[in-house]
């Protein structure tokens, strides 16, 4: 199958040039004006719109298992859903419960995941430790295509990764090549602020932002930076949604630290009035962590995008129904944490980002897509316009209007956190490995057709560090 992207203007992380693009064999194969291509090719009239690298969202959870329940959208819905709204790869989370293996989990998730439509990849967390999970982690980074490992500082009694956990993966990675990731919350601050919220009474949704103040991010945040610092690796903290964590992470950054740091959509848009809703349903549906914040912190945020000191957006894509919400009725600590917005990502960014001159058509392609592939090692296969890439593009028409809402959307969800917004500018075309899957409101997606990414570790830094700390050692006669 090939086809010839016609009349658009293609925009990269780089540059905006007016080109046609011409795909086959799910990959690019040539981009320029003029382009000498077979016939046969099936053309797309890109005519007044935008060719862009399909998005990645590097932060989503299918059909994850998690606090008594299992999150509605599966691999099949949720990447299908991704495509309709120009996102054209995933990298989902493997998360072994306490002492299951790291291969087992990684398997099953694989399993689930064949059903997907566009393609994914995984992090790993490290949930617990001992010497299986080090030989694990050395197997997934060699043999299966994983460089980086997630940590949840929060969620305490469950999946939650204290120092000890810290320090060892940290370690591990910097042998391997691989990069930790966090969610930065402290979970014990967490586990005795609900804790205290409940003997004060409070038990509706209210209570979930009250017992994750800003403190609770901003001091794992630090933490898992200065960790990372002393042990000479670099991180990525996932979902910042605090001025005090960017702060740290730009700090960091400005000592020359490798840190990286990621914001989620909502993060960017929506503010905690959403808890003091009247309606319990729709403030339940609202509960993910870290909470959605107040306004000052909205504020920072864009200017952390703007500035480069958050490199990606994602959008932690993990979705609980109301009838999933509703375990929590009583007591806000087990509402099932997670919202939705994998298909709306891109459009509500072009609109409050691009549209609004907050950021720069190239700054929205970096941030939505390159960023994560350079960052995930997965650039310029993923991330870019560029022969050789894969053909997962999206066609952009910056004046198509939208009107967001659940009952219109593909993800397999009851609600949306964007409920009524209005967008300028959304996907008019999805391709996923040279396949043309979403037209104008029309998805046609094959079952399966999704294909893992390889993600290899990465090279020169740690090579450096690595080499460095091992001239430094003392040697056994020395020791
Ligand atoms: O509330 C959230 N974010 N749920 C998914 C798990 C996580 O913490 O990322
Ligand atoms: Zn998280
Ligand atoms: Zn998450």
């Amino acid at each position: 199958m090939s086809i010839l992207i016609k009349g658009g203007t293609v925009v990269t992380a780089e540059q905006t040039i007016r080109a046609d693009v011409y795909c086959a064999d799910g990959k690019i194969k040539q981009v320029g004006d003029k382009l000498d291509v077979p016939t046969g090719a099936e053309i797309i009239d890109a005519g007044g719109q935008y060719v862009m690298p399909g998005g990645i969202d590097p932060h989503t959870h299918m059909q994850l298992p998690f606090m008594g329940t299992v999150a509605s959208e599966d691999f099949y819905t949720g990447t299908a859903a991704g495509l309709a709204g120009g996102t054209t790869s995933i990298i989902d989370f493997v998360i072994p419960a306490p002492q299951q293996k790291l291969m087992d989990a990684f398997h099953q998730w694989r399993d689930w995941a064949e059903k997907a439509v566009s393609d994914y990849s995984f992090h790993v967390a490290v949930t617990w430790w001992d010497d299986s999970v080090y030989e694990d982690m050395g197997k997934l980074v060699a043999d299966h295509g994983v460089n980086s490992f997630k940590h949840f500082m929060a969620y305490k009694n469950a999946i939650m990764a204290d120092d000890e956990i810290l320090v060892n993966s940290f370690s591990r990675a910097l042998e391997l090549g691989a990069i930790p990731t966090v969610h930065a919350e402290n979970g014990e601050l967490v586990f005795q602020l609900q804790r205290k919220m409940k003997e004060m009474g409070i038990t509706g949704p209210e209570g979930h932002p009250m017992s994750r103040p800003p403190e609770v991010e901003a001091e794992a945040a630090n933490r898992a930076i200065r960790i990372a610092q002393a042990l000479e690796v670099p991180v990525y903290l996932v979902h910042v949604s605090t001025q005090e964590a960017l702060q740290s992470i730009t700090t960091a950054r400005s000592n020359s630290q490798r840190v990286f740091g990621e914001v989620l959509a909502g993060h960017l848009l929506i503010n905690d009035s959403v808890y003091r809703d009247p309606d319990w349903e729709r403030a339940a549906a609202h509960v993910m962590s870290p909470p959605f914040r107040p306004k000052n912190h909205q504020a920072a945020l864009w200017h952390g995008l703007q500035s480069g000191n958050l490199q990606t957006t994602a959008t932690d894509h993990c979705c609980f129904c109301a009838d999933q919400k509703a375990a929590g009725r009583d007591d806000f600590s087990l509402i099932p944490n997670g919202t939705a917005g994998i298909e709306n990502r891109m459009e509500v960014l072009w609109h409050h980002g691009v549209s609004s001159g907050r950021l720069t058509m190239n700054e929205f392609v970096k941030t939505t897509s390159t960023n994560a592939a350079q960052i995930f090692n997965i650039y310029p296969r993923k991330g870019s316009v560029t022969i050789g890439a894969d053909a997962d593009l999206v066609v952009w028409d910056p004046e198509a209007t939208k009107t967001i809402s659940a009952k219109t959307h593909h993800q397999n969800i009851d609600f949306n956190i964007f409920e009524g917004m209005e967008v300028k500018g959304v996907a008019s075309h999805t391709l996923s490995n040279g396949k043309l899957v979403y037209k104008t409101g029309e998805l046609t997606v094959e079952r399966g057709a999704g294909k893992y990414i390889d993600r290899p570790p990465f090279a020169s830094y740690y090579d450096s560090v690595n080499k460095r700390r091992e001239r430094n050692q003392p040697t056994a006669v020395a020791r």
